[in-house]
């Protein structure tokens, strides 16, 4: 009785430990499993770092930064390579985390033979479409039942408040049917897979407006898109409390799931183009002050996030920590930032703690 009791109670007891030891972590993840799930995109590489460890610890999600983009992943017609995403979904489902794949179909970072023919004249939509069509199956259905959500089309919003589509070269060559069809593609390869929009500048009440009929038109025309990716690549300085609760509340009206893609909180005025440094660029640092703004920033946007945890299913930071962020390039080559939760030590920063405690 008394053996069975132990036997019955051994795991119960190794969890009590294992929650009350030295060794319990309590990260990202377990603050919010009530809320939505906590992911972040990283490299391949990083998972070889101390990095792997924090992010195993702090998060429940994955995104590859560049693994799953149409270049690294398809660098020619007849070649894919899966190196690097393969190991990105291996320690995911090691490390039962769920991944999100980004991005299916994208105007950057977009192999230079899809749009073109051998003689180098331009594919026609047929071609480029076949070629969409190829390329998504082939990726969509490696992955299935591994990737739960996929970015299936990123960025297809213009910025210029007088256009509606980017004039990308998915829209010269095939106008915006491209977008319907690489959802319809996905759903076919993989029908359990949930299927997202996403778009930056979101906080713009122009371009939030277009994203959302676009989205409305994609629903009207029974295409199957599930979800709106947020990017979320904010700054100390935008969006305020009063920009971010009407943005959510717009999206939330549409009562499909949010997912918050790719966070990170500038140190800097928010500016979406690059361009080269001035002399005054970066000089006052990581001060004091823009500490400060930065904890309030990202309190005020997680208490948000968890306002609408009603759509809201998941956020993801991009990137793991200040060691090295895309921003250390954009819009501004080398000039360093601090947008993330843990510094260049992996330690929490301040705004951890405002993120964490509620
Ligand atoms: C966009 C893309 C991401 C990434 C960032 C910058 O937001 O969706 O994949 O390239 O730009 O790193």
């Amino acid at each position: 009785m008394h053996r069975k009791g132990t036997i019955l109670f051994l795991p119960l007891a190794i969890g009590l430990l294992s929650c009350t030891g030295n060794n319990y972590h309590k990260g990202l993840k377990d603050y919010y499993a009530t809320y939505f799930s906590m992911g972040v995109a990283i490299t391949p590489q990083s998972l070889h770092t101390d990095e792997a460890t924090l992010v195993a610890s702090e998060f429940n999600s994955l995104t590859a930064e560049n693994a799953m983009k149409m270049g690294p992943i398809h660098p020619t017609e007849n070649d894919y390579f899966w190196k690097d995403a393969d190991s990105i979904v291996a320690f995911a489902q090691r490390a039962k985390m769920n991944v999100r794949g980004h991005t299916l179909c994208w105007h950057n970072q977009a192999p230079g033979w899809l749009f073109v023919n051998v003689d180098g004249s331009t594919v026609s939509k047929e071609v480029l479409l076949q070629r969409l069509k190829e390329h998504i199956t082939s990726v969509v259905s490696r992955y299935q039942g591994k990737i739960y959500a996929w970015d299936v089309v990123n960025e297809a919003i213009s910025d210029r408040e007088d256009d509606f589509y980017r004039d990308s070269p998915w829209y010269q060559i095939c106008g915006e049917e491209y977008i319907a069809k690489a959802f319809e593609y996905a759903h076919a390869a993989d029908p359990q897979a949930l299927l997202f929009y996403n778009d930056y500048n979101e906080i713009n009440p122009v371009k939030r407006k277009k994203i959302i009929q676009l989205v409305q038109q994609l629903q009207a025309a029974g295409v199957p898109i599930h979800g709106i990716g947020l990017q979320g690549h904010w700054s100390v300085f935008e969006p305020t409390y009063q920009q971010l609760d009407s943005t959510l509340s717009d999206f939330s009206k549409l009562n499909i799931p949010l997912q918050i893609t790719e966070l990170d909180v500038s140190i800097y005025p928010k500016e979406h183009a690059r361009r080269e440094a001035t002399p005054t660029d970066g000089e006052a640092g990581f001060t004091p002050e823009l500490k400060l703004k930065q904890d309030e920033a990202y309190k005020t946007y997680f208490k948000l996030f968890r306002k609408y945890k009603h759509v809201i299913t998941s956020v993801t930071f991009w990137n793991i920590s200040d060691r090295r962020s895309w921003l250390d390039n954009f819009p501004v080559r080398n000039r360093k930032d601090f947008p993330l939760l843990f510094d260049s030590n992996l330690k929490p920063k301040s705004a951890y703690i405002e993120v964490t405690n509620f």
